[in-house]
């Protein structure tokens, strides 16, 4: 029986939410391993939404242990405010739900306001981040100054730990012009938050190396998408965490015969969010219909999503460097009633014929998409539950893009609801 890893295998926002949400019925544990709540997962079971972006989408079906693994980067006070509101909407969130690593570095006040600070600059480099720190925190982990989820059950240690970060942050606040912080107040802070967030945390590593042994069913829920990842995706633009799927052992503590089945989300169409590359993009009519059909706007940061046909040579990509075993495919009904769909199978840069993406940022700017046209469909794929309820037209399409990226269609997603979903091939049991 193989844990299952479930990634974006594009630029975020592919619908791992659902498809998360819809497998945990048969998982034990559910993991985030990376990123931070820059993510936004939308889960609408019987008509009600859900919006999680730092707590795993397994939270809200009860009866699973949701875990925030080491490779999360941790805002304490958004992950409280995200506890509140899903109570709100009576979900259960409680330590014996809920375990939050020890090692796991904290997103500051002052992680948001350089992340914000930056964005704002008019220094030619807008990545279009969430805003959220995710940056900055990473930077701090990686430069080994951080301020952990463990440091707050210590506040007799903490006053050194704080100087040392903000010797870092008040010379680089200098020379930005803004003003310093002092030690006195984010201690103050860090002794506030640290009785809400402690209770919920964990030896994760341990827990889960344990659940493993009794034969527990583990389901890691990525963030982002492959193209977003630090090595692997449109560098500089993308997030600062790998979202591969080898993250989903570091970033929990496991090894990586942990990880099982890679199973990649995959949107029928192509979006991202913020600044970049996008060879497959549409700036007409087509796009503005894909974006209002597929309601593509954010959900952390309400921004609108760019759109484009499916891009073929970035999921392939994704395929290889994922190691993906096989794909969810999302929002097909989208497509519905378009006459001609294209796909881009190969791009022209410079006038040569490639089928890769190249690691050159001057060369993914310059990319020009290959497409090959395929007839769309008259029917609605909408709310299907099953195979033989789709047109004909559609599964040739799925078809297709099963032989263009090299990986098969195990589940396909109709609809937002969680129940419309076709199962093809159960990860869990490959
Ligand atoms: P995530 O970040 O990958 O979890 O994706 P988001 O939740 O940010 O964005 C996906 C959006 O598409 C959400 O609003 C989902 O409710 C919705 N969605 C997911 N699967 C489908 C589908 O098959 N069809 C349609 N129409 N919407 C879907
Ligand atoms: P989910 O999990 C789509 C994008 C931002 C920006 C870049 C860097 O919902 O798929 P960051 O705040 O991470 O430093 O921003 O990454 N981005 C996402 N785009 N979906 C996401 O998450 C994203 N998380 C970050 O728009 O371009
Ligand atoms: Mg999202």
């Amino acid at each position: 029986m193989a844990n299952v890893v479930v990634v974006g295998a594009q630029w975020g926002d592919e619908g791992k939410g659902k498809i998360v949400d819809w497998l945990s019925e048969q998982a034990d544990i559910v993991v985030r391993f990376q990123g931070g709540h820059n993510a936004g997962h939308t889960l609408v079971i019987d008509g009600v939404t859900y919006k999680l972006s730092l707590l795993p989408s397994g939270i809200v079906r009860g009866g699973k242990l949701s875990v925030i693994g080491n490779g999360v980067v941790v805002d304490p006070h958004a992950l409280c405010d995200e506890i509140e509101r899903l109570r709100s909407q009576g979900v259960k969130v409680t330590p014996a739900e809920l375990k939050l690593a020890d090692n796991a570095a904290l997103i500051l006040p002052l992680h948001r306001e350089l992340d914000g600070f930056r964005e704002n600059a008019n220094s030619g480099t807008k990545i279009g981040t969430t805003k959220r720190g995710i940056g900055p925190a990473y930077e701090d982990k990686v430069g080994r100054r951080a301020i952990r989820v463990r440091d707050l059950a210590e506040p007799d240690a903490l006053p050194p730990k704080v100087e040392r970060l903000l010797a870092h942050h008040n010379a680089l606040r200098r020379g930005l012009g803004l003003a310093e912080v002092e030690a006195d107040s984010l201690l103050r802070l860090l002794n506030e938050i640290a009785p809400k967030v402690l209770p919920f945390m964990d030896r994760v590593w341990d827990t889960l190396d344990h659940a493993r042994r009794e034969g527990r069913r583990i389901l890691f829920e990525g963030a982002q998408g492959a193209l977003l990842d630090i090595d692997h995706g449109t560098y500089p633009y993308v997030t600062s965490s790998n979202t591969v799927a080898g993250q989903a052992a570091t970033g929990s503590g496991l090894g990586p015969g942990a990880v099982g089945y890679v199973l990649g989300i995959v949107k029928a169409y192509t979006t991202r969010v913020g600044e970049g590359p996008f060879p497959s993009e549409l700036h007409d009519e087509t796009g503005r219909q894909i974006g209002e059909r597929g309601r593509e706007f954010g959900t952390v940061t309400g921004r609108a999503r760019r759109c484009g046909w499916f891009d073929a040579v970035l999921v392939r990509q994704t395929v290889k460097t994922s190691g993906i075993s096989g794909i969810a495919l999302t929002k097909l009904d989208i497509l519905d009633g378009f006459e001609t769909i294209k796909v881009c199978t190969g791009y022209r840069l410079d006038g040569v014929l490639i089928d890769y993406l190249p690691a050159s940022e001057s060369a993914q700017k310059r990319l020009e998409p290959v497409y090959e046209t395929i007839s769309g469909w008259s029917g609605s794929t909408a709310g299907a539950r099953s195979w033989a309820d789709l047109p004909a037209e559609a599964i040739k399409y799925v078809r297709r893009i099963e032989e263009l990226i090299g990986a098969p269609v195990a589940l396909l997603s109709t609809s937002p609801e969680r129940d419309d979903t076709i199962l093809v091939k159960n990860p869990f049991e490959a």
